[in-house]
């Protein structure tokens, strides 16, 4: 009897997780993806539009270097700010491609994009902080503005519809930021919607949050998926991006590296060396032979190259994509510039029939096997009319999905 008190009592402490933890909801987009696995289990075809990453294989000179370093025993801990060469390499780099000036000290190396943005949270904000965020948005913003106790203060992007897209409202912005403000998070491309921010958005928000003494963080994971005549130019091109910038980017997109877990940080001198003494306390050192792929990753022309044929590969699969969707009864789609996502606009069918994005995507999926990813997945409230696809799987899934999609909205008209 003794022993079981005391073993429940055990119990109750495990039980003691921080309440920010238990406020945390996981990744909704997951919970598609998994219904979707158990329906594809029991024999159903599933066309998965909910794919978050590129489905092409990861290049082969970035397999053969990281199977070399495994070959000749670069097994162990590297630096806990990863590989000089690699460091090296990733400052050349992002100065090329960007215009920019980035030294190899001002890049930390991270396992992917997502510990890179942690860092950032663990470095700049404390509790009661506010944090702003544009949406709909990444869940991660939100999760970590969660876990780390702050507030969140949301700008929605405007739809301005099926010809003109979404647009950042910047006097909106400018007076959503203010002394309490810590940290402003950018992502551009933007997930989910696909929308590029001007630069001269970008030289505003850095004048704006300098005036205000706090950080931008910036995820430009998607900054090689940018179409037609968009121009795409990264804050890293920006004379004075040290003061005010934490600047954060990932080899998972662009070289369809996602599981690789391989990306970084790039920020001040100084603030790369604090932020290498909390990554040392979490992981060590991003692991080692995948740091020798990442090297071949960029440094490699053919590598490049096939990421170019990649981009074209995927604006064809946008174009086809829209197309399609135009031919959906009340859906409005507009041609994202950037990312490998559409959002299309279902406020017309969902007023109609009086349901939510959640239940649209629901009644998708189990009747036609289709995955969407739901807008209000993305936070805040933004997203709640639209819904996510991505165009990362082949021109025929790509048609096959969207005639399902068409016959869905088609018998749900007839349901009314
Ligand atoms: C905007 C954005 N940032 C970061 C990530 C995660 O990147 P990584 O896999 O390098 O952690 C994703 C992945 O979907 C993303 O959409």
């Amino acid at each position: 009897m003794k022993s079981l008190v005391i073993s429940a009592i055990a119990m109750a402490a495990v039980d003691r997780l921080k309440q920010s933890i238990l406020s945390l909801k996981g990744r909704r987009t997951f919970s598609y993806l998994a219904i979707a696995k158990q329906l594809a289990k029991k024999g159903f075809e599933v066309i998965n539009f909910g794919v978050g990453q590129p489905d092409v294989d990861t290049p082969k000179p970035i397999i053969d270097e990281a199977k070399k370093a495994l070959d000749e025993g670069f097994t162990k801990y590297t630096e806990a700010s990863g590989i000089a060469e690699l460091r090296e390499a990733v400052a050349e780099y992002l100065s090329t491609r960007f215009n920019s000036n980035v030294k190899p000290s001002e890049v930390l190396i991270t396992p992917g994009a997502l510990p890179a943005i942690f860092l950032t949270y663990t470095g700049y904000v404390e509790p009661g902080d506010e944090v702003v965020i544009i949406e709909p948005s990444y869940p991660p913003y939100t999760e970590l503005a969660i876990l780390f106790n702050a507030k969140t203060l949301y700008i929605p992007l405007r739809w301005k519809g099926p010809e003109e897209g979404f647009e950042l409202d910047i006097d909106l912005l400018e007076k959503s930021i203010s002394s309490r403000t810590k940290l402003v998070v950018l992502n551009n491309p933007h997930n989910p919607t696909g929308y590029v921010i001007p630069f001269k958005y970008i030289e505003k928000i850095v004048e704006l949050v300098r005036r205000v003494n706090a950080v931008v963080l910036v995820d430009e994971v998607y900054y090689e998926f940018v179409y037609d005549n968009t121009v795409f130019k990264s804050i890293l091109s920006l004379d004075n991006w040290r003061d005010n910038v934490v600047y954060v980017n990932s080899f998972s997109k662009t070289f369809s590296m996602t599981g690789w877990r391989l990306g970084y940080l790039v920020a001040r001198e100084d603030i790369v060396s604090r932020l290498t003494n909390v990554a040392v306390n979490i992981w060590s050192c991003p692991t080692s032979f995948v740091q020798r792929g990442g090297i071949a990753a960029i440094k490699r022309n053919e590598v490049m190259d096939y990421v170019k044929e990649v981009v074209e590969l995927f604006r064809r699969r946008r174009d086809l994509m829209v197309s399609k969707l135009r031919e959906v009864k009340d859906i409005e789609v507009w041609p994202s510039q950037g990312t490998f996502y559409l959002f299309p606009y279902i406020g017309k069918i969902l007023d109609r029939l009086g349901i939510n994005d959640e239940i649209f995507a629901e009644k998708l999926l189990y009747s036609k096997y289709v995955v969407v990813i739901p807008g209000s997945s993305f936070p805040d409230k933004a997203g709640k009319k639209f819904v996510r696809l991505s165009f990362a799987v082949d021109m025929d899934t790509i048609s096959r999905g969207i005639e399902r999609i068409k016959q869905f909205v088609e018998e749900l008209k007839k349901v009314e």
